[in-house]
């Protein structure tokens, strides 16, 4: 939302059986590692199925802005890119919005490059941490230059003549500080090593290697994921297919599962293994998912998900598999408010630096709607309510945060009173048909 804009607030009701087919927008994560990767490469890449969304539209024009021939010709997108190595410094701040991912692995991208480059973003970006990023970058020859309190937006990288090859632990379970890692190395002499303790989303590895990158992933006696890359290869432009985003996919599935009658098909959903913690959290809960077709598409898995209407049951979710959900709370929470007892939800620490402080927000949004909660630190304890007879009726504030926005609206779908958000605008920056693909299953939003 640009400053100033006024809010749009939106409004979900309780719907009849929701039916039909849905193909939900490719996913966020490989949308933004395709534009850069294809920006970096020598080469074409050609991207089918990207996410048009707002997030990436930002990376797009940033990867323009270093010299890269970015053009969308008939849904497919044609990125000419400038030779790993020989990005060009950018004539004004590169502009993020809301995107956390864009900006944190950009700041990778160029860290290691001898040019300023300016990072700016919206409120909710500006309010994010991004020293987690800034640590490894530094290690490597970055300086921080014009950096806002907290290490956060806006601020300036000048990288060094000659980076350095690190040795890299990352501190917290975070796919951005690995990939920005990643990503710095590549135009690093020698080789750089991440180790990461905890799995998250693997997408920059896959990807890397298959532009072509010098990369290896072993696996420590800890279990520990230990990545080396050996910078200043050449990288080659291909062809990529976006699958599905499973992110994306959440917010129908869910609202399937919650809307008595439901039977729909979710099609083409990426079912990665390091992004797939919300389906088998569901599946224990007793939500029936049927997973048709499974195939690979462009070396990832992927399938149709059958999602039916079913009771839920409260569970403890495993604190260790949050990685492979992390975006999915906010949307689980709902579905717990709606399950027969309670629905313990631990290790979300993470939450706490999302689009925005998610666990806050998922709390006082469900306390509007009459949800029986506890806030902890890291955990959420969520009593629910089967049926929704005495849910909905408030108002939820969405902080800029899309996943709040839509994570709301699903509950309204099935809540005995409807629920409205006060502001739908960001809902765009990762899932712009939201509002048009659940009305065309039958749900009662606007
Ligand atoms: C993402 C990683 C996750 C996730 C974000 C996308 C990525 O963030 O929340 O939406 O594409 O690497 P963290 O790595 O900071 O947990």
């Amino acid at each position: 939302m640009k400053h100033g804009t006024p809010a749009s607030p939106v409004s979900a009701r309780r719907s009849q059986s929701l039916s039909g087919r849905a193909r939900v927008p490719g996913d966020k994560s490989i949308s933004h590692r395709s534009l850069m990767l294809g920006a970096l490469a020598a080469g074409e890449t050609r991207i089918t199925g990207l996410l048009e969304g707002e997030d990436v539209l930002r990376t797009a024009d940033a990867m323009r802005a270093m010299g890269a021939r970015i053009r969308r010709l008939e849904g497919t997108w044609l990125v000419d890119g400038v030779g790993n190595g020989c990005l060009l410094e950018a004539e004004a701040p590169l502009d993020f919005g809301n995107a956390g991912t864009g900006a944190r692995l950009t700041m990778g991208l160029v860290g290691t490059y001898d040019m300023k480059t300016s990072f700016v973003g919206d409120a909710s970006l500006s309010g994010r941490p991004m020293g987690r990023v800034l640590a490894p970058l530094r290690e490597m020859g970055t300086q921080v230059l014009d950096c806002a309190p907290g290490e956060r937006l806006p601020l300036t990288l000048a990288g060094p003549k000659h980076a350095a090859p690190i040795t890299y632990r990352v501190p917290v379970p975070s796919a951005q500080v690995k990939s920005a890692v990643l990503l710095a190395a590549l135009n690093t002499a020698g080789v750089t090593t991440v180790i990461e303790p905890v799995p998250t989303r693997d997408h920059t590895e896959k990807m890397l290697a298959g532009f072509g990158a010098a990369l290896e992933v072993a696996m420590a006696a800890d279990g520990a994921r230990i990545i080396r890359i050996e910078g200043q290869g050449r990288l080659r432009g291909r062809a990529i297919e976006v699958p599905g985003d499973p992110s994306s996919a959440a917010f129908p599935i869910v609202a399937a599962v919650l809307v008595p009658g439901s039977d729909i098909v979710v099609e083409n959903v990426l079912l990665n293994a390091t992004r797939t913690g919300l389906i088998l959290t569901l599946q224990e809960m007793g939500a029936d998912i049927g997973l048709l077709d499974r195939r690979d598409a462009g070396g990832e898995d992927v399938a149709d998900l059958r999602v039916r209407h079913s009771d839920l049951k409260g569970i403890k979710v495993p604190a260790e598999r949050a990685p492979s959900m992390i975006d999915e709370y906010p949307v689980l929470a709902v579905a717990a408010s709606f399950a027969e007892g309670e629905t313990v939800m631990e290790g979300l620490d993470e939450l706490r630096v999302k689009e925005s402080d998610r666990l806050a927000a998922v709390a006082r949004g469900l306390e509007a709607n009459g949800v029986d909660c506890s806030e902890g630190e890291a955990s959420l304890v969520v009593r629910g309510c089967p049926g929704g007879s005495g849910l909905g009726g408030g108002t939820v504030a969405t902080h800029l945060d899309h996943r709040i926005a839509m994570s709301f609206l699903v509950m309204g779908l099935a809540a005995e009173r409807a629920v409205t958000v006060d502001d739908g605008a960001m809902i765009a920056t990762s899932f712009p048909d939201f509002m048009k693909l659940m009305q065309g299953l039958g749900a009662s939003i606007g």
